[in-house]
């Protein structure tokens, strides 16, 4: 039994010819009603198919608190500072930072929920209400422009469509997606579009023989819209990451799926019911934001910003809350600290979440002091 999505793309593959695989990988993951994430269900967290960061414990939200903060602070301290999620998930990062934010700085946050799912929406509502400073926009088209803020995108840009293209015989070939009875396969087509090998150029990158990269024009765009919401503040990318050369190395490109299942890396298998991403393109980012006329700092690990952001404080804080517990004889309150000590250290081990890189842009403010 193959899945609805996959019946859908056949069928229309079958009447309008092979898709690049950036259209593929759009429907796979954003079909209004089939789509991976666009369907509605719970992906991230410990009800969905993977944890994040943001998922895992409040502390994550709480660190990155301080940094919107000192950004706030390096502004000026306006009124009015927009905070916007791109892509919030289960909303947890959003509740941490809402309950993290004190005094003049939560007076002045407006936190702006860029979510396309409707009902994305509806449970991150449920989780946050009541609050009166946050406001759902379907794109950061929507979100209005602000004088001062901060952007912030956990773990998005890796769910960004990607062209892909192979080198073959001193060629570029765009990688495409047709119908095969009723299976999905790949084949190679001349470039669908002229960016494709400006891409490369603008990445640096030669591609070597029969090697595949990821093209990440639609990252580069995102960065254009949101470099266009707020004048001067700061634009936060976390993700796994690798410079453009890297990914030029890997011969089949970064692409894992993951669902119930695990991870795999068959995306023309069941799309829909899995998560398609690639690695962040660091060079092409990073480009990308000093074209918006930012300053940029990174990718740094996670592990190092959380440390700079106050982790270890964070630790000792529920480290001296689960001794007080245990000569309380508080159990239930005890083995809380214990647990969440434990996210804080998954939050920074250098072999899984404390890997991922952070990517900072800056504009109209002085370097903070977390990268
Ligand atoms: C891997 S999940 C991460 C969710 C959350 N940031 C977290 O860390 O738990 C990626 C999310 O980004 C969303 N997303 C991707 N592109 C987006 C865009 N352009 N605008 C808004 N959301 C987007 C996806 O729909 C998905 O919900």
């Amino acid at each position: 039994m193959t899945s609805p999505l996959q019946a859908y793309l056949v069928e229309r593959i079958r009447r309008h010819g092979p898709m690049p695989f950036a259209a593929y990988m759009q429907l796979a993951l954003y079909h209004p009603q089939h789509g991976y994430y666009a369907g509605g269900g719970i992906r991230t967290g410990w009800n969905g198919h993977f944890v994040t960061s943001a998922e895992l414990d409040p502390g994550f939200g709480r660190l990155w608190t301080t940094a919107f903060e000192e950004i706030w602070e390096l502004a000026g301290r306006p009124a009015r500072f927009d905070l916007i999620e791109i892509g919030p998930g289960e909303g947890g990062f959003a509740k941490a930072v809402l309950e993290a934010a004190t005094g003049d700085f939560a007076e002045a946050l407006r936190l702006r929920l860029i979510e396309r799912t409707p009902d994305n929406e509806a449970r991150q509502r449920e989780l946050l209400k009541p609050v009166s400073n946050v406001t759902w926009h379907r794109s950061l088209a929507e979100a209005p422009r602000g004088a001062a803020g901060c952007l912030f995108a956990n773990e998005v840009l890796d769910n960004l469509p990607v062209h892909l293209v192979e080198s073959h015989g001193g060629e570029i070939y765009e990688v495409c997606v047709e119908a095969d009875e009723d299976a999905l396969k790949t084949t190679l087509r001349p470039p669908s579009n002229p960016e494709l090998a400006n891409f490369l150029k603008r990445c640096g990158v030669v591609l070597g023989d029969g090697r595949r990269f990821e093209i990440a024009l639609a990252a580069e765009s995102l960065v254009a819209h949101a470099s266009s919401r707020f004048e001067r503040g700061a634009w936060i990318f976390v993700d796994y990451g690798m410079e453009a050369q890297e990914l030029a190395e890997r011969p089949e490109g970064s692409l894992v799926c993951y669902s119930a299942g695990g991870p795999d890396d068959l995306p023309l298998v069941d799309p829909g019911t899995k998560d398609v991403t690639v690695h962040a393109n660091w060079t092409s980012l990073r480009a990308a934001l000093r074209g918006a006329g930012q300053e940029v700092r990174g990718p740094l690990t996670q592990r190092s910003v959380l440390k700079r952001l106050g982790l270890d404080d964070l630790h000792q804080d529920l480290k001296d809350l689960h001794a007080e517990a245990i000569s309380s004889r508080r159990g239930a309150a005890a083995l809380r600290a214990l647990s969440r000590r434990q996210a804080l250290g998954a939050l920074a081990d250098p072999q899984g979440l404390g890997g991922l890189g952070v990517m900072v842009g800056t504009r109209g403010v002085a370097s903070p002091s977390f990268v």
